[in-house]
């Protein structure tokens, strides 16, 4: 017991002991304070997180597993996010979640943790939170949802919503249709079903090792994920006894891993921002270009929206993530590990396809080179990203004139003004959606196009934005533009008229125009966000540019587990 964490706060018989027992004692018999672990359950579980809500489900499995091992489990609500609900994006509090949770395994007298994640932002959070403190950890993704159909035909969450409104605005679809989608678009417990950003994330977190082998992608709803999550209880107590920590599991070969992962399932755009954010609280020097040099030769895979057709029941239906792995396994660091101690890498040879269509052959893959494409130039000296394989083939190379809002507030008042001067060769520029701009760094990037354009059948056009795209969205569409406008970066200078380049092979990112010339447009800067106090406030005087993760600039690192003093 002696070199047990939560001994420093249980064992010996002085009044500081007695009174972290005492108040424990509530249901709790006096032998679990003989020297077992103590294993939170950091669970986001909220109503106001629908994506989540079915995780005090999953808790209650996990907690048997602990108890079966001869631990204590113990129920640890933490900060959820639910991006579907939360005003101005869940975006904005990614870093204060990581941060409280971070604070409170420190704080608290646990010798492991098991994470409950699920919609966007939730896992990253939790997993920033676990590099920092570094105590024995594992995720359990709590897995997207059973597939909706409407008029017989599948929904995919998010991804549809995109088409059918544009559907709507374009006049093919009556808007009574429309509402009559919405209650089949989410047919269960769980979060979106589509290759968003929840399901990258989940599935990235059991690449990077921080699941138990084989967990990640099972349905919500399915019962095999309660019985992983009971597993996962019992692999908990064992990481604490072995006491393997986040620290000995992520190396930069797991992060290496990870995008390899992202190439080849057409992952979410989002997991470049939090992949890097996470190998910044682990210590890893993860830049953007790693993203395109390891991924960029990487064949897509999976057929899964928003990149393709199926959705996530399918894609374990026809094998999961293993399945995916095994078909690029070459390209994986076989040293990488995970929390069993055990190679990433040792049960991929007993992985196979059961659907060749869902999960396509390393000989017939969608695209032979997926991956996220960073692209730089005079309008991102630091960099910015496209998921190609999202967006139209036609576009990748483009020479077009800007038409540039400063804000969505401008964006909206005028896209659908019959008078706006704006053809399919456009290139629309939104700026002010960037970490500091808006702030929290939005998911806007995907502005809707035109009606005017959308009545001619316009459906894509090359858009560039400092903020981000959800991941269930497709199109042309430039992301993550570093150092964003409101950081008094290039975007700001831009005007309407300057002709923009964009060259995706070529991977640059220009405009025509010698923006030093210039300064920051006066409209721009009006419509920034300047926050006076709370955490919007530390927020924007604190948070570092997408290029490397948007995470505040002091909680870099980790600070460990210690905590030297006592409360009385
Ligand atoms: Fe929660 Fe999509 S809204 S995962
Ligand atoms: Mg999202």
């Amino acid at each position: 017991m002696a070199g047990r964490r939560s001994a420093q706060w249980y064992a010996g018989d002085d009044r500081n002991s007695y009174i972290h027992r005492a108040w424990m004692r509530r249901g709790l018999p006096a032998d679990a304070f003989d020297g077992r672990p103590h294993i939170a359950i950091a669970n986001t579980a909220s109503d106001l997180t629908p994506c989540n809500a079915h995780l005090d489900e999953v808790a209650r499995s996990v907690a048997n597993g602990v108890y079966e091992a001869g631990g204590i489990p113990l129920d640890l609500p933490v900060v959820s996010l639910g991006e579907t609900q939360v005003r101005p994006t869940a975006m904005l509090w990614r870093n204060m979640a990581a941060m409280a949770t971070e604070e409170m395994l420190r704080a608290n007298p646990i010798d492991g943790v098991v994470l409950l994640g699920g919609c966007d932002k939730t896992i990253p959070a939790l997993l920033m939170a676990a590099c920092s403190v570094d105590l024995p950890a594992v995720v359990v993704p709590g897995g997207p949802m059973l597939t909706g159909t409407f008029r017989g035909v599948p929904l995919g969450c998010g991804t549809d919503v995109w088409k059918l409104s544009e559907e709507v605005r374009a006049g093919t679809l009556s808007e009574r249709a429309f509402l009559d989608s919405e209650s089949s678009m989410i047919r269960s417990k769980g979060h979106c079903n589509t290759m968003g950003t929840a399901s990258t994330m989940g599935l990235l977190a059991e690449v990077l090792g921080m699941t138990l082998p084989g967990i990640a992608g099972i349905p919500a709803a399915d019962s095999r994920l309660l019985a992983a999550s009971h597993a996962t209880g019992v692999l908990a107590v064992d990481l604490v006894n072995r006491d393997h920590r986040p620290s000995a599991v992520l190396t930069r070969g797991s992060f290496h891993n990870a995008i390899v992962a992202l190439a080849a399932l057409g992952g979410s755009t989002n997991a470049v921002v939090h992949l890097l954010a996470i190998a910044g609280r682990a210590g890893i020097d993860l830049t953007l270009d790693d993203f395109d040099r390891i991924g960029a030769e990487v064949p897509l895979l999976v057929d899964l929206q928003p990149a393709g057709r199926f959705l996530m029941e399918d894609f374990h239906r026809a094998g999961g993530l293993h399945a995916v792995l095994a078909q690029v396994a070459d390209r994986l660091d076989p040293a990488a590990i995970t929390v069993t101690g055990r190679p990433l890498v040792e049960p991929l040879p007993a992985a196979q396809v059961w659907d060749a269509e869902v999960i396509r052959s390393r000989a017939e893959p969608l695209q032979p080179h997926a991956g996220i494409a960073v692209l730089r130039g005079n309008l991102a000296p630091d960099g910015a990203v496209i998921k190609p394989a999202a967006a139209s083939p036609h576009l990748l190379r483009h020479r077009g004139p800007a038409v540039v809002f400063d804000s969505v507030e401008d964006l909206h008042a005028r896209l659908d003004d019959p008078a706006l001067d704006i053809t399919a060769e456009s290139v629309i520029v939104l700026r002010g959606c960037g970490p500091k701009g808006y702030p929290g760094m939005p998911e806007v990037a995907n502005t809707p196009i035109p009606a005017k354009l959308l009545a001619e059948g316009v459906r894509d056009m090359v858009r560039i934005c400092d903020g981000r795209m959800s991941g269930t969205a497709y199109g042309t569409v430039v992301l993550h533009v570093s150092p964003e406008a409101a950081a008094d970066g290039p975007l700001s200078r831009v005007r309407t008229g300057d002709m923009i380049v964009l060259d995706v092979p070529a991977r640059t990112l220009h405009v025509e125009a010698d923006l030093d010339t210039r300064d920051p447009s006066p409209e721009f800067l009006a419509a920034l966000a300047r926050p006076k106090r709370g955490w919007e406030r530390l927020y924007v005087d604190t948070v570092r540019q997408a290029d490397t993760g948007a995470d505040l600039d002091f909680l870099l690192g980790a600070s460990g587990d210690k905590v030297p003093r006592e409360s009385h």
